[in-house]
Protein backbone atom coordinates (compact mmCIF):
# COMPACT_ATOMS: atom_id res chain seq x y z
CA UNK A 1 0.00 0.00 0.00
CA UNK A 2 1.48 3.71 -1.11
CA UNK A 3 0.21 6.44 0.51
CA UNK A 4 -0.80 7.83 -2.67
CA UNK A 5 -2.28 5.02 -4.59
CA UNK A 6 -5.03 5.78 -7.66
CA UNK A 7 -3.83 9.58 -6.92
CA UNK A 8 -3.14 11.84 -10.06
CA UNK A 9 -0.90 14.43 -9.29
CA UNK A 10 0.64 17.61 -11.15
CA UNK A 11 4.10 18.88 -10.23
CA UNK A 12 5.07 22.31 -11.73
CA UNK A 13 9.01 22.61 -12.02
CA UNK A 14 8.96 18.54 -11.74
CA UNK A 15 12.14 18.31 -14.58
CA UNK A 16 14.62 19.00 -11.69
CA UNK A 17 15.52 19.74 -8.29
CA UNK A 18 12.85 19.25 -5.49
CA UNK A 19 10.05 18.87 -7.98
CA UNK A 20 11.83 16.03 -9.42
CA UNK A 21 12.20 14.49 -5.91
CA UNK A 22 8.73 14.58 -5.14
CA UNK A 23 7.94 13.36 -8.31
CA UNK A 24 9.98 10.14 -7.47
CA UNK A 25 9.06 9.81 -3.75
CA UNK A 26 4.97 10.12 -4.95
CA UNK A 27 5.83 7.46 -8.34
CA UNK A 28 7.39 5.02 -5.50
CA UNK A 29 3.91 5.65 -3.31
CA UNK A 30 1.58 4.64 -5.68
CA UNK A 31 0.68 7.81 -7.46
CA UNK A 32 0.51 8.54 -11.75
CA UNK A 33 1.84 12.30 -12.68
CA UNK A 34 2.60 14.77 -14.97
CA UNK A 35 5.69 17.09 -14.83
CA UNK A 36 4.99 20.42 -16.01
CA UNK A 37 8.38 22.90 -16.54
CA UNK A 38 10.60 24.52 -19.09
CA UNK A 39 13.08 22.38 -19.87
CA UNK A 40 12.04 19.74 -22.79
CA UNK A 41 15.08 17.84 -22.47
CA UNK A 42 15.04 17.33 -18.77
CA UNK A 43 11.25 16.57 -18.81
CA UNK A 44 11.93 14.03 -21.30
CA UNK A 45 14.27 12.03 -19.40
CA UNK A 46 12.62 12.45 -16.18
CA UNK A 47 9.30 10.92 -17.51
CA UNK A 48 11.36 8.39 -18.99
CA UNK A 49 12.87 7.29 -15.61
CA UNK A 50 9.31 6.78 -13.71
CA UNK A 51 7.63 5.15 -16.98
CA UNK A 52 4.25 4.67 -17.70
CA UNK A 53 3.25 6.58 -14.36
CA UNK A 54 4.79 9.73 -15.73
CA UNK A 55 3.48 12.00 -18.64
CA UNK A 56 5.06 15.57 -18.94
CA UNK A 57 4.73 18.75 -21.05
CA UNK A 58 6.66 22.17 -21.32
CA UNK A 59 4.42 24.68 -19.94
CA UNK A 60 5.66 28.05 -18.69
CA UNK A 61 3.64 28.69 -15.42
CA UNK A 62 3.39 32.09 -16.76
CA UNK A 63 1.42 30.94 -19.49
CA UNK A 64 -2.14 30.96 -19.01
CA UNK A 65 -3.13 28.91 -22.10
CA UNK A 66 -0.17 26.64 -21.36
CA UNK A 67 -1.12 25.98 -17.78
CA UNK A 68 -4.80 25.13 -19.12
CA UNK A 69 -3.02 22.50 -21.69
CA UNK A 70 -0.99 20.75 -19.11
CA UNK A 71 -3.86 20.27 -16.83
CA UNK A 72 -5.95 19.22 -19.96
CA UNK A 73 -2.81 17.19 -20.36
CA UNK A 74 -2.76 15.58 -17.77
CA UNK A 75 -6.61 14.82 -16.91
CA UNK A 76 -6.70 13.28 -20.12
CA UNK A 77 -3.99 10.83 -19.26
CA UNK A 78 -4.98 10.29 -15.80
CA UNK A 79 -8.52 11.56 -14.83
CA UNK A 80 -9.02 13.45 -12.48
CA UNK A 81 -6.35 15.33 -10.15
CA UNK A 82 -5.89 14.78 -6.28
CA UNK A 83 -2.51 16.57 -5.80
CA UNK A 84 -1.19 19.98 -7.18
CA UNK A 85 2.47 21.08 -6.05
CA UNK A 86 2.98 24.35 -7.88
CA UNK A 87 6.98 24.45 -7.40
CA UNK A 88 8.05 25.96 -10.21
CA UNK A 89 10.56 28.89 -9.52
CA UNK A 90 13.03 31.36 -9.92
CA UNK A 91 15.62 33.26 -7.81
CA UNK A 92 15.97 36.26 -10.04
CA UNK A 93 18.81 39.08 -8.28
CA UNK A 94 20.45 38.24 -5.43
CA UNK A 95 22.16 40.56 -3.13
CA UNK A 96 21.25 43.25 -5.19
CA UNK A 97 19.39 46.42 -2.58
CA UNK A 98 16.14 47.57 -3.71
CA UNK A 99 17.22 50.90 -5.08
CA UNK A 100 19.18 49.02 -7.70
CA UNK A 101 16.98 46.19 -8.15
CA UNK A 102 15.94 45.88 -12.12
CA UNK A 103 12.01 46.67 -12.27
CA UNK A 104 11.42 44.09 -15.29
CA UNK A 105 13.32 41.43 -12.87
CA UNK A 106 10.99 42.38 -10.30
CA UNK A 107 7.98 41.26 -12.81
CA UNK A 108 9.22 38.17 -13.60
CA UNK A 109 10.03 37.04 -10.40
CA UNK A 110 6.17 38.07 -9.15
CA UNK A 111 5.05 36.60 -12.34
CA UNK A 112 6.76 33.26 -11.75
CA UNK A 113 5.70 32.58 -8.61
CA UNK A 114 2.36 34.59 -8.06
CA UNK A 115 0.79 34.67 -11.21
CA UNK A 116 2.22 30.64 -11.90
CA UNK A 117 0.90 29.79 -8.49
CA UNK A 118 -2.29 31.70 -9.55
CA UNK A 119 -2.75 29.49 -12.87
CA UNK A 120 -1.98 26.29 -11.32
CA UNK A 121 -5.00 26.90 -8.94
CA UNK A 122 -7.32 28.39 -11.59
CA UNK A 123 -6.96 26.20 -14.16
CA UNK A 124 -6.04 23.25 -11.66
CA UNK A 125 -8.44 23.54 -8.71
CA UNK A 126 -11.70 22.50 -11.56
CA UNK A 127 -10.14 19.48 -12.61
CA UNK A 128 -9.41 18.46 -9.19
CA UNK A 129 -11.27 15.95 -7.30
CA UNK A 130 -13.28 16.81 -4.10
CA UNK A 131 -10.50 15.93 -0.89
CA UNK A 132 -7.65 16.67 -2.73
CA UNK A 133 -4.16 18.64 -1.75
CA UNK A 134 -2.67 21.33 -3.16
CA UNK A 135 0.64 22.00 -1.99
CA UNK A 136 3.00 25.59 -2.96
CA UNK A 137 6.42 25.83 -2.63
CA UNK A 138 7.19 29.06 -0.99
CA UNK A 139 10.34 29.49 1.14
CA UNK A 140 11.91 30.33 4.75
CA UNK A 141 12.06 33.85 2.68
CA UNK A 142 7.96 33.32 2.37
CA UNK A 143 7.63 33.82 5.93
CA UNK A 144 11.29 36.27 7.09
CA UNK A 145 13.76 37.77 4.49
CA UNK A 146 16.90 39.15 3.76
CA UNK A 147 19.08 41.80 1.83
CA UNK A 148 19.23 42.02 -1.75
CA UNK A 149 16.49 39.65 -2.69
CA UNK A 150 13.16 41.93 -2.69
CA UNK A 151 11.58 40.05 -6.07
CA UNK A 152 12.37 36.79 -4.32
CA UNK A 153 10.90 37.00 -0.87
CA UNK A 154 8.35 39.30 -1.72
CA UNK A 155 6.70 36.50 -4.45
CA UNK A 156 7.51 33.89 -1.73
CA UNK A 157 4.90 35.91 0.71
CA UNK A 158 2.47 36.86 -1.90
CA UNK A 159 2.46 32.49 -2.47
CA UNK A 160 1.65 32.67 1.21
CA UNK A 161 -2.12 35.04 1.24
CA UNK A 162 -2.63 33.55 -2.27
CA UNK A 163 -2.22 29.72 -0.17
CA UNK A 164 -5.00 30.85 2.61
CA UNK A 165 -7.33 32.57 -0.04
CA UNK A 166 -7.54 29.37 -1.85
CA UNK A 167 -8.02 27.45 1.18
CA UNK A 168 -10.82 29.29 2.09
CA UNK A 169 -12.38 28.96 -1.16
CA UNK A 170 -11.72 25.49 -2.00
CA UNK A 171 -12.68 24.19 2.00
CA UNK A 172 -16.47 23.66 0.83
CA UNK A 173 -15.09 20.54 -1.60
CA UNK A 174 -12.86 19.14 1.28
CA UNK A 175 -9.66 20.26 -0.74
CA UNK A 176 -6.85 21.61 1.32
CA UNK A 177 -4.12 24.29 0.65
CA UNK A 178 -1.10 24.70 2.13
CA UNK A 179 2.51 26.24 1.54
CA UNK A 180 5.78 24.58 2.36
CA UNK A 181 8.68 26.68 3.53
CA UNK A 182 12.30 25.16 2.95
CA UNK A 183 15.55 26.56 4.12
CA UNK A 184 19.15 26.28 1.88
CA UNK A 185 18.01 22.45 0.03
CA UNK A 186 21.27 21.05 -2.07
CA UNK A 187 20.07 21.78 -5.50
CA UNK A 188 22.03 23.53 -8.31
CA UNK A 189 19.46 26.16 -7.82
CA UNK A 190 20.51 27.01 -4.01
CA UNK A 191 24.29 26.82 -4.82
CA UNK A 192 23.99 29.37 -7.41
CA UNK A 193 21.94 31.40 -4.70
CA UNK A 194 25.09 30.71 -2.06
CA UNK A 195 27.61 31.49 -4.87
CA UNK A 196 26.02 34.71 -5.75
CA UNK A 197 25.17 36.25 -2.39
CA UNK A 198 28.66 35.17 -0.55
CA UNK A 199 30.80 35.30 -3.58
CA UNK A 200 32.54 32.87 -2.07
CA UNK A 201 33.48 29.24 -3.88
CA UNK A 202 30.87 27.17 -4.02
CA UNK A 203 31.93 24.98 -0.92
CA UNK A 204 32.73 27.69 1.22
CA UNK A 205 29.32 29.42 -0.07
CA UNK A 206 27.26 26.11 1.63
CA UNK A 207 29.53 26.36 4.49
CA UNK A 208 29.17 30.14 5.54
CA UNK A 209 24.87 29.40 4.99
CA UNK A 210 25.15 26.48 7.06
CA UNK A 211 26.52 28.58 10.03
CA UNK A 212 23.03 30.13 10.11
CA UNK A 213 21.17 27.40 10.28
CA UNK A 214 20.71 25.53 13.64
CA UNK A 215 20.85 21.79 12.27
CA UNK A 216 24.11 23.24 10.46
CA UNK A 217 23.38 21.33 7.38
CA UNK A 218 21.30 22.37 4.16
CA UNK A 219 18.05 19.91 3.38
CA UNK A 220 18.45 17.15 0.91
CA UNK A 221 15.27 17.89 -1.67
CA UNK A 222 13.83 14.03 -0.64
CA UNK A 223 13.70 15.34 2.87
CA UNK A 224 11.73 18.30 1.64
CA UNK A 225 9.85 15.70 -0.97
CA UNK A 226 8.99 13.84 2.17
CA UNK A 227 7.13 16.70 3.78
CA UNK A 228 5.38 17.68 0.06
CA UNK A 229 3.89 14.24 0.77
CA UNK A 230 3.23 14.06 3.85
CA UNK A 231 0.72 17.60 2.56
CA UNK A 232 -0.23 15.56 0.09
CA UNK A 233 -1.32 12.54 1.34
CA UNK A 234 -3.91 11.70 4.15
CA UNK A 235 -1.76 11.65 6.76
CA UNK A 236 -2.54 15.36 7.03
CA UNK A 237 -6.22 15.08 5.93
CA UNK A 238 -7.32 17.75 8.76
CA UNK A 239 -4.60 20.53 7.74
CA UNK A 240 -5.20 23.45 5.68
CA UNK A 241 -4.14 27.11 5.61
CA UNK A 242 -1.15 26.56 7.25
CA UNK A 243 2.89 27.61 6.36
CA UNK A 244 5.27 24.46 6.98
CA UNK A 245 8.54 25.79 7.74
CA UNK A 246 11.23 22.61 6.50
CA UNK A 247 14.33 24.57 7.12
CA UNK A 248 16.67 23.21 10.13
CA UNK A 249 15.62 25.92 12.44
CA UNK A 250 16.86 28.50 9.71
CA UNK A 251 13.35 30.95 9.62
CA UNK A 252 13.47 30.81 13.59
N1 LIG B 1 16.71 24.90 -3.18
C1 LIG B 1 16.38 25.66 -2.13
O1 LIG B 1 17.17 25.90 -1.22
C2 LIG B 1 14.98 26.19 -2.02
C3 LIG B 1 14.58 26.73 -0.78
C4 LIG B 1 13.30 27.24 -0.65
C5 LIG B 1 12.42 27.21 -1.71
N2 LIG B 1 12.84 26.69 -2.91
C6 LIG B 1 11.86 26.68 -3.99
O2 LIG B 1 11.73 25.36 -4.44
C7 LIG B 1 11.31 25.37 -5.80
C8 LIG B 1 12.19 24.41 -6.57
O3 LIG B 1 13.53 24.87 -6.49
P1 LIG B 1 14.79 23.88 -6.69
O4 LIG B 1 15.76 24.21 -5.64
O5 LIG B 1 14.33 22.49 -6.86
O6 LIG B 1 15.41 24.49 -8.04
P2 LIG B 1 15.26 24.02 -9.58
O7 LIG B 1 15.83 25.13 -10.38
O8 LIG B 1 15.81 22.65 -9.74
O9 LIG B 1 13.68 23.95 -9.77
C9 LIG B 1 12.91 24.98 -10.33
C10 LIG B 1 12.17 24.41 -11.51
O10 LIG B 1 11.22 25.37 -11.98
C11 LIG B 1 11.27 25.37 -13.39
N3 LIG B 1 10.80 26.66 -13.86
C12 LIG B 1 11.39 27.88 -13.74
N4 LIG B 1 10.63 28.82 -14.32
C13 LIG B 1 9.53 28.19 -14.79
C14 LIG B 1 8.39 28.61 -15.51
N5 LIG B 1 8.20 29.91 -15.86
N6 LIG B 1 7.45 27.69 -15.86
C15 LIG B 1 7.62 26.40 -15.54
N7 LIG B 1 8.69 25.93 -14.86
C16 LIG B 1 9.64 26.82 -14.51
C17 LIG B 1 12.73 25.12 -13.73
O11 LIG B 1 12.89 24.66 -15.06
C18 LIG B 1 13.10 24.08 -12.68
O12 LIG B 1 12.82 22.78 -13.13
C19 LIG B 1 11.40 26.82 -6.27
O13 LIG B 1 10.12 27.41 -6.24
C20 LIG B 1 12.28 27.47 -5.23
O14 LIG B 1 12.01 28.84 -5.09
C21 LIG B 1 14.09 26.18 -3.07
Amino acid sequence: MGRLDDKAAVITGGESGIGLATARLFVAEGARVHLAGLRGDLLESAAGELGDSASWSVTDVTDEDQVAAAMAQATHRFGPLDVLFSNAGIAGPVGVPITKYPTQDFRRVLDVHILGAFLVLKHGLPVMRDGGSVIINSSVVGLTSDFGIAGYATAKHGQVGLMRTAAKEAASRGIRVNTIHPGPTDTQFQRDIEVTATGAAPDEAARLFETRIPLARHASPEEIARSVLYLASGDSEFVTGITLPVDGGFGI
